[in-house]
């Protein structure tokens, strides 16, 4: 096969080497333009396990790799004037041209032809070559030229960064934060070689602005970065080696990613690699590995290929489309956990840096990525963790007023005997009430009572879960009034009868477990009359149906009935029935209220444009829109006990065009802080029927951080939350205050005593008739732990 790689960066000269290695008759050429010497850019990281994987594949680069790297295990924080150090990261850091160079020597030992110097206008130039690698780096012409093939997708990102080196060497990573009149500034910071340091700068557009560093050239811009940063740096300078570039040496990420990675130009067959096809921000590091892992994956279906008898030109088009499908799913899947971490430092100076201490900030800058979970971190720095557990467990003592799980007051340099407990597992208070530990039952109908009564498969139902070790359970939407239903089987609370029904629940609850009980109340809009979850759920009643009203006359279903818009009389005696409803929930003894504004319901549907077309003042802006809700909610707050808090439950996205996103959630949950709410419960969607959303492990968690850290109110997260790890995390990481659990709560109703045997922790209670059970579910856990060890080994 005749082979030429566009571009001698790492994905063109490792391709180029592993496949000359694999068939020696392979003619390959790699065209640079630039000197073999020449090189912007300092050091790039990455991990342990790529290293690995070139071992595997060509063991004179790795020696001659590793020979060359430094390796580190640390990450130190430095901020307001803390720092903090966690080990087991696992990182190998190079400088970018002394890899290159190794690639070049190894290519040139086994006679790939290296062309530098040489600038390549287009694949057409090289009409003889069966295989064109556009490896040509992010500008990619190659790509340019076939966007209509490729369809790449760029995104400029808003922050500014700059790629800087200094002489001053660090022992670990280190990230250095700064605030200054305008804004906050942090470091990327990590030592490559005896020598050198990588040093990346990184803003928002608005801070770097806000400086004049948009007028400033490169000379100025490291001065700026010099004063800055000065107490890190020692004296040392900041250095570029980019002064060659234009313009602005401050850049913006460009997040790449394509549709198509080849494409047949008549001639040969032309295919995209590294970052000429896909980018991950350096905030994980991993454009490189990404580059590497690339040709590696293409020279390894060309390996199969020969296996199976072929592996020359014939086999071209079929071993692309293979590279393009199994390489796709890897590389996306770094590009999200990437995207997540490039996000974290794009708000950080917004959202943490202000408002976390430097304690959970270092936790949240750890899992920025969400793909490092808490149990994740233990296996990096158990005793960092440990005492990260501790510092949580101590504030969220304070926090709830109960005495500390563990002495304050031993001395620092005294490991204590008792494990501390995991964040899901400390208290927390909101007004008079405090729940044992951070799961909620989230509300749930169950379709189950006649009349809005609720009955013994309820009290079950509850109990249940309360024996099952969740720290608050709440009720399903509980309505109003009769037409205020979603469903004939919904509960309500609109007589005395209902109360009372509810009070022996709330009394169950409260006499036989630790667990709060909360009272959804809602009313369900235009998505009344409708059959039950698992008959044909959101369509109208076969018989039986009553009339709905709701913001504005706009069905939910094609099918569905039309609701009536609202009127000013109908606003006033639906907001008596809440208050009516509410002061039998105080009676009935409920700890807490939540006021279900989300999902498309009566209240819902004002908020969101796509269902709110009124005219007056309760339509048009959020501020409009949130009027009435805010109108019920004064009035609930006015008859709720004072000690005893409110929640607000809001679909924090419409998944909709047009619809509310992030930003109106965060300005409606501001308008409910302000007018006393306590913590919002973050959920999403259900607002229209074609809604698309983005589902996901923990896919609603960043609506309850943005809201927590902006706004600055507690708030729950919840959806598809399923492990005491996910709780861990969001907790820890200060991301959300409470994690509300639903569908596994279904399939399991002691689903938190189980997640707590899981992770080892012992101090929760089980009922005590059930204590023969706990030992048996543990013993049986730490077997299966023990052979799954033993298969391991
Ligand atoms: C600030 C910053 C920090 C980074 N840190 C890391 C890190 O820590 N770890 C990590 O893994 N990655 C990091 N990266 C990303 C990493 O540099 C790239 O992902 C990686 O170099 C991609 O390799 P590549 O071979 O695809 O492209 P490149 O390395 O960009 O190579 C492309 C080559 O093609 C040449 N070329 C382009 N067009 C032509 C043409 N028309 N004719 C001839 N030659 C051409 C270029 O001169 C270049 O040598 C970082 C990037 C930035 C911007
Ligand atoms: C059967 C069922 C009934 C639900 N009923 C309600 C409800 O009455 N009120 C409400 O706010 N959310 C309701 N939800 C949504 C859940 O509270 C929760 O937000 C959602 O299921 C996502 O959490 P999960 O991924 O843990 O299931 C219901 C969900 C399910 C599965």
């Amino acid at each position: 096969m005749r082979i030429v790689c566009i571009g001698g960066g790492p994905a063109g000269l490792y391709f180029a080497l592993l496949m000359k290695k694999l068939d020696p008759a392979h003619e390959i050429t790699v065209v640079e333009r630039n000197r073999p010497y020449d090189t912007f850019g300092w050091g790039v990281v990455f991990s342990d396990a790529t290293m690995e994987g070139m071992r595997a594949w060509d063991r004179e680069t790795a020696d001659a790799i590793e020979v060359a790297f430094n390796h580190w295990d640390d990450i130190e924080l430095h901020f307001k004037g803390h720092v903090i150090r966690s080990g087991g990261h696992g990182f190998v850091g190079i400088g970018r041209k002394k890899l290159l160079n190794i690639l070049q020597a190894r290519c040139e030992a086994l006679g790939v032809e290296l062309l530098f110097e040489t600038e390549v206008d287009s694949d057409e130039d090289f009409p003889d070559a069966d295989l064109i690698i556009a490896s040509d780096g992010v500008n990619s012409k190659v790509r340019n030229k076939y966007a209509e093939v490729f369809q790449p997708d760029i995104v400029t990102r808003p922050n500014r960064f700059i790629w800087l080196g200094t002489t001053q060497l660090y022992d670990a990573f280190n990230f250095h934060f700064e605030k200054t009149e305008h804004g906050w500034f942090q470091s990327h910071v990590y030592k490559f070689d005896d020598q050198t340091t990588t040093y990346i700068v990184e803003t928002p557009e608005d801070v770097w602005k806000a400086h004049g560093l948009d007028e400033a050239d490169t000379g100025q811009s490291i001065a700026f970065c010099e004063k800055l940063f000065a107490k890190y740096l020692g004296g040392h300078p900041l250095l570029s080696n980019a002064r060659h570039l234009r313009g602005s040496a401050w850049l913006n990420f460009q997040r790449v990613r394509c549709r198509n990675w080849h494409h047949f130009n008549g001639k040969s067959h032309v295919v995209l690699m590294g970052d000429a096809v896909h980018t991950a921000h350096f905030a994980i590091g991993s454009g490189t590995k990404l580059a590497l892992e690339d040709a590696i994956g293409l020279t390894r279906l060309f390996k199969e290929a020969k296996a199976a008898g072929g592996g020359g030109a014939g086999d071209i088009p079929a071993v692309l489309q293979r590279y393009q499908a199994e390489r796709e799913v890897d590389v996306l899947r770094l590009q999200n956990a990437a995207w997540n971490a490039m996000e974290w430092f794009e708000v950080v100076g917004t959202r943490y840096c202000d408002q976390l201490e430097p304690e959970q900030f270092m936790y949240s800058m750890l899992t920025r990525s969400q793909r490092i979970s808490h149990e994740n971190l233990r296996l990096r720095d158990a005793n960092w963790l440990e005492g990260y557990e501790r510092w949580f467990a101590r504030r969220a003592a304070a926090q709830a007023g109960v005495p500390a799980p563990l002495t304050a007051a031993e001395p620092a340099n005294v490991a204590p005997a008792i494990k501390p407990p995991s964040p899901m597992f400390t208290p927390y208070r909101l007004r008079g009430m405090t729940v044992p530990n951070r799961v909620v039952v989230s509300p749930m109908a169950v379709y189950s009572a006649d009349q809005g009564m609720p009955n013994d498969f309820h009290l079950v139902h509850f109990g249940s879960r309360a024996l099952g070790g969740a720290g608050l359970l709440y009720t399903e939407m509980t309505c109003t009034r009769p037409d205020a239903r979603i469903t004939p089987g919904c509960a309500g609370l609109w007589n005395d009868a209902q109360r009372d029904a509810w009070k022996r629940i709330v009394d169950f609850v409260h006499t036989n477990s630790a667990a709060k009980m909360g009272l959804q109340l809602g009313h369900a809009g235009a998505k009344g009359s409708t059959q039950l979850g698992w008959q044909k759920m959101d369509e109208p009643l076969e018989s039986g149906n009553w009339p709905l009203v709701s913001a504005s006359a706009v069905p939910y279903l094609p099918v569905s009935q039309v609701p009536r818009e609202m009127s000013r009389a109908d606003m006033d005696r639906v907001t008596a029935d809440f208050v009516a409803a509410a002061r039998r929930g105080a009676q009935a003894g409920f700890d807490i209220l939540e006021l279900h504004c989300a999902h498309g319901y009566l209240l819902s549907s004002f908020l969101s444009p796509l269902t709110n077309r009124r005219a007056d003042a309760y339509g048009g802006p959020v501020e409009n829109r949130a009027r009435y809700p805010l109108e019920v909610f004064a009035a609930l707050r006015a008859v709720w006990p004072e000690d005893r808090p409110i929640s607000v439950r809001l679909s924090c996205h419409d998944w909709f065009p047009g619809g509310n996103t992030a930003d109106d959630a965060v300005a409606i949950a501001r308008m409910f802080k302000a007018a006393g709410a306590d913590i919002i419960d973050c959920s999403s969607g259900q607002v229209v029927a074609d809604q698309k959303p983005v589902y996901g492990r923990m896919y609603q968690t960043p609506f309850a951080d943005r809201i927590r850290n902006e706004v600055g109110i507690p708030t729950v997260a919840v959806g598809a939350i399923f492990e005491a790890d996910h709780v861990n995390m969001v907790i820890a990481a200060g991301r959300a205050d409470l994690c509300a659990v639903a569908r596994p709560h279904l399939a399991d109703p002691a689903w938190t005593l189980h997640e707590a045997a899981k992770i080892g922790h012992a101090e929760i209670g089980w009922p005590l008739p059930y204590l023969s059970g706990r030992s048996q579910y543990e013993a049986n856990l730490r077997r299966a732990a023990a052979m799954a060890a033993g298969a391991q080994a």
